[in-house]
């Protein structure tokens, strides 16, 4: 089995990583990217190809994990050049998914979304696929991964993921403003203590799971939100989703330089008190 990963991030280099010690034979290109995605290549030590036509011609699967505003790019350059299946698992609104097929020609595609944290679960990471050809992407879950077919429709796994994001981003984004402005006045702790009592004992903990990661993915995190606004805007007025959309945007702006993760939430509100003084 080979796989080819277009992109080769947070996703890509946790699955990858998972498929390798299954025996699987990974493949990526790195031509053009940025100095972390090369280093993180090579930390894995995935197979590297010259080119991305060259990547989707020897995969006999091709997953594009590259940010959400580059899965369309990504797709046109791919165009109708792929031999296997290609499996889109970037977080994108159903209509971009639709625009993906159209430009890959409707050949074998499969619409695909990651359910929960791919850095805590891995290779285990539960995620969701939908369309005719989904049924051979779960062949991956021979090889380790945690794949379920939900439906026949391309589109159907991704309409799901969008409308989860929508509530996940929200929730840590009302978290991030709410605890940041308690510890300017020094009663964060108190008031995260409170929040858990009103929801669940384990609330702190995801919590600050949420805040922590949000400042090191808030670009990508904003290009989910505008995903979210455009599938909610075909049903209703996405006032919420579109204020979560440019928090992250303006978290993102604040945040452009960080390279590594932030260890604990003080370490993101000194960050933060840094920025907004600068
Ligand atoms: N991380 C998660 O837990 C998670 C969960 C659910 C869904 N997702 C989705 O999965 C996708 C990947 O997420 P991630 O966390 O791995 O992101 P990431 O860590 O930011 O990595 C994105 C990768 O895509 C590359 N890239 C950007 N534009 C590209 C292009 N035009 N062609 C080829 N490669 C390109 C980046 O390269 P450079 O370094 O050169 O920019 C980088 O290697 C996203 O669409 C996200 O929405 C992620």
């Amino acid at each position: 089995m080979k796989v080819g990963f277009i992109g080769f991030g947070e996703v890509a280099s946790t699955l990858a990583r998972g498929l390798l010690d299954k025996g699987v034979e990974v493949y990526t290109c790195v031509d053009g990217r940025s100095p972390r995605t090369k280093k993180i290549a090579d930390k894995i030590g995935v197979n590297l190809t010259k080119s991305y036509l060259e990547l989707v011609k020897v995969s006999d699967i091709v997953i594009s994990a590259a940010i959400p505003s580059q899965a369309i790019n990504v797709a046109r350059e791919v165009g109708k050049q792929y031999k296997g299946i290609y499996v889109d698992i970037n977080n994108v609104s159903p209509s971009t998914v639709g625009e993906i097929q159209t430009l890959l020609g409707n050949k074998k595609m499969v619409d695909a979304a990651i359910i929960g944290s791919i850095r805590k679960k891995g290779l285990k990471a539960h995620i969701i696929a939908s369309g005719v050809y989904a049924e051979l992407f779960a062949r991956l879950n021979d090889y380790g991964m945690n794949i379920t077919v939900i439906g026949n429709e391309v589109g159907q796994a991704s309409s799901i993921k969008i409308l989860r994001s929508s509530y996940t981003k929200g929730v840590s984004a009302l978290l991030l403003e709410s605890l940041y402005s308690a510890y300017k006045m020094g009663i964060d702790d108190q008031v995260l203590k409170y929040i858990a009592e009103t929801e669940c004992p384990e609330f702190s903990e995801s919590a600050t799971s949420r805040i922590i990661s949000s400042p090191f993915h808030a670009k990508r995190r904003s290009e989910e939100m505008d995903e979210v606004v455009k599938l909610i805007s075909e049903n209703i007025d996405p006032l919420i989703s579109k204020a979560t959309a440019e928090f992250f945007r303006s978290l993102s702006r604040k945040m452009d330089k960080l390279d590594e993760r932030p260890r604990n939430i003080k370490e993101i509100f000194h960050l933060l008190d840094k920025m907004n003084k600068d």
